[in-house]
């Protein structure tokens, strides 16, 4: 095998599923107890802020009982460890990869513990509801909204992804289904620059065709092993 030096993992919501945080398409997921155009496009925010606001509140108040598990754990011992360049991609939002002690992370779609204020454009840390409408720390506009990206709206910071891509080695996606872009096409990006992919899920996703390799188990002990295994340089 060639020698690995630089890594890009992307996670997804089973990474956080042992820490109790619903996945969104699993079988009672949050996809099922909410339509998505209720709840998470600029749209449903325009039509209902508060269901919106609702929603987020909720969510953002639940992830604070929520603790990091030993996939977390064993990624943030890989950033601490790894020497050359490594790039924690997530979707989630919640922050278990950071209290888990990861620094190299990267939230594509937001973070929960984050307001945007559309008036002046800062997003502030925050960590209370939106649905009374609080003023923004820095312009005290009353125009917060949750720092997370809706459907429609462009992920974050994607010139550094792909610019990561093209440096990296080892491409790893961990607990996500393959079913929103444009995450699911990292692999084929992957593919075309001739990366070494490799899946870690619990089950086979809907991308797992495009990947070298898919490991199938729970990221409690399928993410952990592999650290082990890179460290050790196998
Ligand atoms: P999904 O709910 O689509 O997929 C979660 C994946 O994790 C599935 O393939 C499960 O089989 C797997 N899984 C579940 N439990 C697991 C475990 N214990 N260990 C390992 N894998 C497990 O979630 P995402 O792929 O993250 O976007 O969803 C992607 C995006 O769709 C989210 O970021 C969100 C959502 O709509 C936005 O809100 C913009």
């Amino acid at each position: 095998m060639t020698e690995i030096r630089n890594i890009v993992i992307l996670t997804g919501a089973g990474i956080s599923a042992e820490s109790g945080i619903d996945t969104f398409r699993s079988a009672g997921g949050l996809w099922e107890q909410h339509r998505v155009e209720d709840v998470a496009t600029p749209e449903a925010f325009a039509r209902d802020p508060d269901l919106v606001h609702r929603f987020y509140d909720m969510r953002r108040a639940s992830i604070r009982e929520k603790l990091p598990n030993p996939a977390h754990f064993a990624l943030a011992e890989l950033d601490a460890a790894w020497r050359g360049n490594l790039l924690i991609v997530t979707q989630n939002v919640d922050d278990l990869h950071t209290r888990a002690g990861a620094r190299r992370v990267l939230h594509m779609h937001g973070e929960h513990l984050k307001a945007w204020c559309t008036s002046c454009d800062v997003r502030s840390h925050w960590r209370g509801p939106l649905i009374d409408r609080p003023p923004c720390p820095i312009c005290q506009s009353r125009s917060l909204r949750p720092d997370v990206v809706w459907f429609g709206e462009m992920p974050y910071r994607m010139g550094e992804i792909y610019g990561a891509l093209r440096e990296a080695d080892l491409f790893v996606s961990i607990g996500t289904s393959g079913a929103v872009y444009p995450a699911a096409g990292f692999v084929q990006n992957a593919r075309e620059l001739g990366i070494r992919t490799l899946e870690l899920n619990l089950e086979e996703s809907q991308g797992s065709r495009w990947f070298h390799e898919s490991r199938l188990g729970p990221a409690s002990e399928v993410v952990p092993a592999w650290v082990a295994e890179v460290l050790r340089g196998g």
